[in-house]
């Protein structure tokens, strides 16, 4: 629908990445509409020891209906599958309902990193927006 036309590059990473068995891209799909995404990063922002948790996204209309928690928990059955030990995930401090989500769901705050961003021709942005990391141990049942 359009919604990540401009992310269509990471995207392609991405995917490329998962080709090559160093990502995951999870997708809900009903009656072949997608509602959700979960992306999981074995190298780079995470490691298979500890999968980083990113492009965690619910169509809008069917946020807050338990699709975010359930593909998360997805995430985590996937993450542990593939040996990992931990999850983390990064989130913008002033994302208020997703830091309460990821609370409820058992992952704890064990840092902060700078996130610079960058604007036309890559000229650096100010002030830096910090990102909340939240880990969270995979308990094997
Ligand atoms: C954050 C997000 C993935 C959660 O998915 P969801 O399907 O709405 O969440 P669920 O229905 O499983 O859980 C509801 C919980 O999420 C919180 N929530 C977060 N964003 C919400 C939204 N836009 N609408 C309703 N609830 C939201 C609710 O407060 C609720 O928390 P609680 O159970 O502690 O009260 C989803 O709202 C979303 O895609 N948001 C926009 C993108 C985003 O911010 N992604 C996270 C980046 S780190």
């Amino acid at each position: 629908m359009g919604l990540y036309t401009r992310d269509r590059a990471i995207i392609h990473e991405t995917f490329r990445k998962q080709r090559a068995g160093s990502a995951l891209m999870l997708l809900a799909v009903s009656n072949d509409v997608p509602l959700a995404q979960a992306w999981l990063d074995f190298t780079g922002r995470g490691s298979k020891q500890c999968p980083s948790l990113w492009a965690v996204r619910v169509f809008p209309p069917l946020q807050g209906c338990g699709i975010g928690a359930w593909i998360i928990a997805s995430a985590e059955d996937a993450a542990r599958a593939r040996g990992a030990s931990d999850i983390k995930l990064e989130v913008e401090p002033e994302n208020i309902l997703a830091l309460r989500l990821y609370a409820r769901l058992g992952y704890r705050p064990v840092g902060w990193r700078p996130k610079l961003e960058f604007g036309v021709a890559n000229e650096r942005r100010s002030p830096p927006v910090d990102l909340q990391i939240m880990q969270k141990e995979l308990r094997t049942c």
